[in-house]
């Protein structure tokens, strides 16, 4: 057993048993009474006939304080951060308020593409800033923040990998991305759907791919290779130079998936490792709100020799004035403008509050953390690791696995999970498909999290196990103290069935 000294605490999610916000209110109600309208109510008005409406939007009616009663009900009924999330491979953090104070101030929320650059020079000064930031961190030359999250930058690699290959007549030639079967999904992915072959490395004994499988699998035929390290286990591959010197031999980009970034913040850089681009997840490692693909931001960052390519616009310093440019060959837009800016400014708050210092002590904290959560975590009965015999310790991460313990209960990771919930502690994060470790879990404690935290969170497992030793039942039923128990999700792959807006569910289910 654990050694943690933490008791557990009783909690039970708050529910209202409330409709969605459409089910609220009484026609006429109203919050707020906008002003009317400046623009010409017909006749010449500023949109075309076939863009004006025929009839009101079908919207709630509500009075002020009943959308304020829902929305807190909702976010009640949510754990989000108020519970212990050790989210592993996105390395939860606390988003500081005062980030989302300075960035709703007129001068960043008011703003508008399209107005003139020199009416908002300090908001792209902090833009041009926070890129010499992330150039010091990483050694690139240059970074564009378009990507809408991690997996966007990863496709902004496949077609700046496209276009650099096209520019030297050796596209037909360059048809073969090389990845690891211990990437992120998102780097085989994007690498196919920007029209390459790929070649996936299988993970050796030692829990990383080896030397001499990339050679036999690399050639005049190959355009990049794309992988993370350390990678989602928390393993750090010794050789990645002796990888990207190889790739590079043959005439191959290397690409940095730098997701993994906070186990060695300021500790390595990308470029000195020879890669030739990388990427950053600010909506994670850089205290930026999480949020998949939209409101978040995949920085890409490139060397010189890749950054003609870069989406437009970009931001250039002459002089005191900051200006837009497109660069020369440009692979043409991934999202619109500069991005989610408001979060660019957010990461810059960060990166400036942590200074370098602070940055290089989070990364120690978030591995001494592994490393004790590993220490008590291997001392419950039914948990194993991943790559037991690796000599190196862990970075930041540790992927574990509840094999032994699913075959002596018939419980799976995902029952544990679902369990732990129970007791006020955020989902863990199992890992990406296909899983090469089973019944696996992933937590990742960060810099962040106290002491006490990281008790609560062990002391929880080995509660949890150890009920479902008594009572299997239980676990496999749970959540009891949710809002939501088990979601049945056998509706998710008929269009018949879901639906994303209330219009379109009141039509799929006969009320429309
Ligand atoms: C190693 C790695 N790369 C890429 C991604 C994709 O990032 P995003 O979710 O921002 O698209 C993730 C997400 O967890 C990741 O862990």
């Amino acid at each position: 057993m654990s050694t943690v000294s933490s008791s557990i605490r009783d909690y039970h999610a708050a529910s209202w048993d409330e409709g969605v916000i459409y089910e609220l209110g009484a026609p006429g109600r109203r919050g707020v009474v906008p002003p009317q309208s400046w623009a010409p109510q017909s006749g010449d008005s500023l949109f075309p006939q076939s863009l004006r409406r025929e009839r009101d939007a079908d919207l709630p009616e509500l009075a002020e304080y009943e959308v304020r009663r829902h929305f807190t009900h909702l976010s009640q009924q949510t754990m989000g951060m108020m519970g212990i999330s050790l989210f592993g491979t996105c390395t939860m953090k606390h988003n500081p308020t005062v980030n989302e104070q300075i960035t709703a101030r007129s001068e960043v929320a008011a703003v508008h593409p399209r107005q003139d650059p020199s009416t908002y020079q300090g908001l792209l000064g902090i833009v041009h800033s926070l890129e010499d930031e992330l150039r010091n961190l990483s050694g690139m030359d240059a970074f564009s923040f378009q990507p809408g999250g991690g997996a966007d930058a990863a496709y902004l690699h496949a077609v700046v990998t496209r276009a650099y290959h096209a520019s030297r007549g050796e596209l037909a030639q360059r048809t073969h991305i090389v990845t690891t079967a211990q990437a992120h999904p998102c780097n085989p992915a994007t690498a196919k759907a920007a029209g390459f072959e790929v070649i996936t490395l299988p993970i050796e004994e030692d829990g990383y791919p080896s030397v001499e499988a990339l050679k036999a699998a690399i050639g005049p035929n190959t355009a990049a290779l794309m992988l993370n390290n350390p990678d989602d286990m928390g393993i750090y591959n010794p050789h990645i130079k002796e990888f990207i010197d190889a790739v590079h031999e043959v005439g191959g980009l290397a690409f940095y998936d730098n997701a993994n970034f906070n186990g060695v913040m300021t500790r390595l850089r990308a470029r000195d490792l020879g890669f030739d681009a990388c990427m950053y997840m600010l909506h994670k490692t850089f205290g930026v709100p999480k949020g998949g693909n939209g409101p978040s931001v995949g920085a890409y960052g490139c060397s010189d020799e890749l950054a003609p390519f870069l989406p437009g616009p970009r931001i250039v310093k002459n002089g005191d004035v900051y200006d837009l440019i497109e660069p020369e060959h440009s692979v043409g837009r991934v999202r619109e403008f500069l991005g989610n800016v408001q979060q660019l400014v957010k990461a810059y708050s960060w990166t400036r509050a942590m200074g370098t210092d602070g940055l290089r002590e989070a990364s120690d904290l978030s591995l001494l953390a592994n490393n004790y959560m590993e220490k008590h975590l291997m001392a419950l009965k039914g948990v194993t690791m991943s790559f037991p015999g690796k000599a190196l310790p862990r970075m930041e991460m540790t992927r574990y696995s509840l094999e032994e313990y699913t075959a002596e209960t018939g419980l799976s990771t995902v029952d544990v999970q679902n369990r732990m919930t129970d007791f006020g502690i955020d989902a863990y994060w199992l890992a990406h498909e296909p899983w090469i470790v089973p019944e696996p879990f992933t937590p990742e404690a960060g810099e962040m999290w106290s002491k006490e935290d990281l008790d609560e969170w062990i002391a929880v497992l080995a509660h949890v196990l150890e009920e479902g030793r008594r009572d299997p039942e239980l676990v496999r039923t749970a959540p009891h103290n949710q809002v939501v128990a088990q979601i049945d999700g056998s509706g998710l792959d008929n269009p018949d069935t879901w639906a994303v807006t209330w219009a379109a569910y009141r039509r799929k289910h006969g009320n429309g």
